[in-house]
């Protein structure tokens, strides 16, 4: 689906898929769990899954002559990070717009793990007062009219790459890569659990499965605490996407699952419950997980299990999509564990 495209290298290549043997147990043996590992799929600064969906958005900035890449997301935003290491990789400058989107008291919260990496590699910070939302920014349109001002060439790529011609296509990749795996390990996952917030991973997933008939075996978390908004933007990026690659199949607003019970209290916010998926995975499976958006997905993963929602032998595969580094800035939570 994606030959047309050009990509642009930026992972190491297909992302592991591993058991999560003991979770499965844990969770009463009667479902397999898998995860696809999307937070360990590159070098650049620990990457996520804003480094798959990038490999398509870069030629076209290569092809502008951009000479800076221009973002946005919330002070402690992955994206923002990835976008970062990608604009040191390839030599160019970045602008961060970088906006109060959670409501958190951590003493370090602006100063560790994601917006740390992001001053290192280089990249120009704005802090902007302004709450949380995934729609296009007055502040963000603003750094990329400063950046023409100044004469230099920006690249505007928007929140979590989503709402961009090529935001969808890296998560196309993603189902293509989990068929041809999926052929290897002589298995079919029955269902995907992904964490969705700005859409693009999600839209993209539903249009690569769509393939195979399996759009609502992809259930979405929602860790954006304003699903109307990510569902509709869900779908919008979907069936755009849909007609860029030319899937032939219409897709509509059953098509997209998204499961609204995890994200409370809000956006960037751990539940307690959150706090015990993140705790019971890592000591499971020494698999990290955030409290934005992992933790959620993996609580939300553990809650539909329990409640039984996965029918007995389903394969279950669990999107890892990066984050961890965000833990850091809510040290205090986590002080004894
Ligand atoms: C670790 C992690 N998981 C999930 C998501 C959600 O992905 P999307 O914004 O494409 O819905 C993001 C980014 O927003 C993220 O950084």
């Amino acid at each position: 689906m994606l030959e047309k495209f050009a990509r642009y290298p930026l992972t190491f290549g297909p992302t592991p898929i591993e058991k999560l043997s003991r979770l499965s147990e844990h969770l009463g043996g009667g479902i397999e769990i898998y995860a696809k590992r999307e937070d360990c799929n590159s070098g650049l600064a620990f990457g996520g899954n804003k480094i798959r969906k990038l490999e398509y958005l870069v030629p076209d900035a290569i092809a502008a002559k951009a000479d800076t890449l221009v973002t946005i997301g919330g002070i402690q935003s992955n994206h923002t990070r990835q976008v970062a290491a990608v604009a040191a990789k390839l030599g160019m400058k970045c602008r961060l717009v970088q906006e109060s989107w959670v409501p958190i008291q951590d003493a370090v919260y602006d100063r560790v793990g994601n917006i740390l990496m992001s001053r290192v590699m280089g990249a120009q910070i704005e802090l902007i007062d302004e709450g949380f939302d995934i729609g296009i920014r007055e502040s963000w349109t603003r750094t990329l009219e400063d950046v023409k001002a100044k004469g230099g060439k920006p690249y505007a790529i928007p929140a979590g790459a989503s709402v961009h011609k090529f935001g969808g296509l890296g998560f196309v990749g993603f189902a293509e890569e989990v068929r041809a795996q999926e052929a290897e390990m002589g298995l079919r996952f029955d269902y995907i659990i992904v964490c969705t917030v700005t859409g693009s991973t999600h839209a993209g997933m539903l249009v690569g499965f769509a393939k195979d008939g399996r759009t609502r075996n992809v259930i979405g978390i929602d860790a954006s605490g304003t699903p109307s908004k990510t569902k509709a933007q869900v779908l919008d990026i979907a069936q755009k996407t849909a007609d860029l690659v030319e899937l032939g199949q219409d897709i509509t607003a059953d098509d997209v699952i998204l499961k609204e019970d995890y994200a409370y209290p809000c956006y960037g916010v751990p539940s307690n419950e959150t706090n015990e998926a993140i705790r019971l995975c890592a000591r499971m499976e020494g698999m990290m997980t955030d409290p934005v958006y992992e933790g959620k997905s993996m609580q939300g993963l553990i809650d539909l299990a329990h409640k039984g929602f996965f029918p007995a032998g389903s394969k279950i595969l669990y999107a890892h999509l990066g984050g961890v580094p965000a833990i850091n800035a809510y040290s205090y939570i986590y002080r004894n564990g």
